[in-house]
């Protein structure tokens, strides 16, 4: 059973879990790492998409025609925040190959911590789109509310969060901002140290999954 609150679900599947703590062992490596970013997403996506719409379509089976349910439309999108985000991308199209993919560029100032948006492209029309926001990582949670705020401004409406890891603050930081957006988070971790990493986390997942520094 997850554990859910209102517009935020936590994860407690055990493959999720022990994903996720192979994930935290600083000697897994680029390969696995990037794959298992992509596994968790697709494991998170699954419960995160089950209220996408249905419609229902004439097939013929080999044995007689029927009317049976589809995903209505094209009615999806996918929107990593760069660069870590995009790690989770392939693990939702596996779910559904015909979403369109957006990009928010945001890099955190190291000293501020601060999110500084670079690059925006959503695809249109956004407003009447499952728009699914992925990054691995809420720490101060500024990334999250500030691609939330982006999509916003371009019109869409309906919005869920996945993040792997999140810090209570941030968690909390983007539930004040958005409260009308639903969260998925496949673990919450303990606090934010004074650099703003989460602890325990997993360390930089940018860097992990791109096999930088
Ligand atoms: C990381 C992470 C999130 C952000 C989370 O990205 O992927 O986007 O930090 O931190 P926050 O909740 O405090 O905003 P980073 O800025 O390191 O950029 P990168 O993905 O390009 O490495
Ligand atoms: N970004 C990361 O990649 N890791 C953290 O712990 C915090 C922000």
């Amino acid at each position: 059973m997850d554990f859910s609150m209102d517009n935020v679900t936590v994860f407690t599947h055990p493959l999720i879990q022990h994903k996720i703590s192979i994930l935290r062992d600083k000697r897994t490596g680029t390969n696995e790492f990037r794959a298992l970013i992509e596994e968790i997403a697709m494991l998170m996506g699954f419960e995160a998409l089950r209220d996408l719409p249905l419609q229902d379509v004439e097939v013929e089976t080999p044995i007689e025609t029927c009317m049976t349910p589809m995903i209505a439309g094209k009615k999806m999108a996918v929107v990593p925040i760069l660069r870590a985000g995009l790690g989770m991308v392939n693990g939702i199209l596996a779910l559904v190959p015909s979403a369109k993919v957006g990009h928010i560029g945001l890099y955190r100032d190291e000293v501020t911590h601060e999110p500084h948006e670079y690059y925006c492209k959503l695809p249109s029309p956004i407003e009447q789109r499952t728009i699914v926001v992925t990054d691995p990582m809420l720490a101060t949670g500024g990334s999250a509310v500030a691609a939330v705020d982006f999509i916003k401004q371009h019109g869409g409406k309906n919005i869920k969060f996945m993040a792997i890891i999140a810090a209570p603050e941030g968690l909390k930081r983007l539930r004040e901002a958005h409260p009308d957006i639903q969260i998925y988070i496949g673990h919450l971790d303990r606090q934010l140290n004074d650099n703003a990493y989460i602890c325990p986390g997993l360390g930089d997942a940018g860097d992990r999954i791109f096999g930088t520094k």
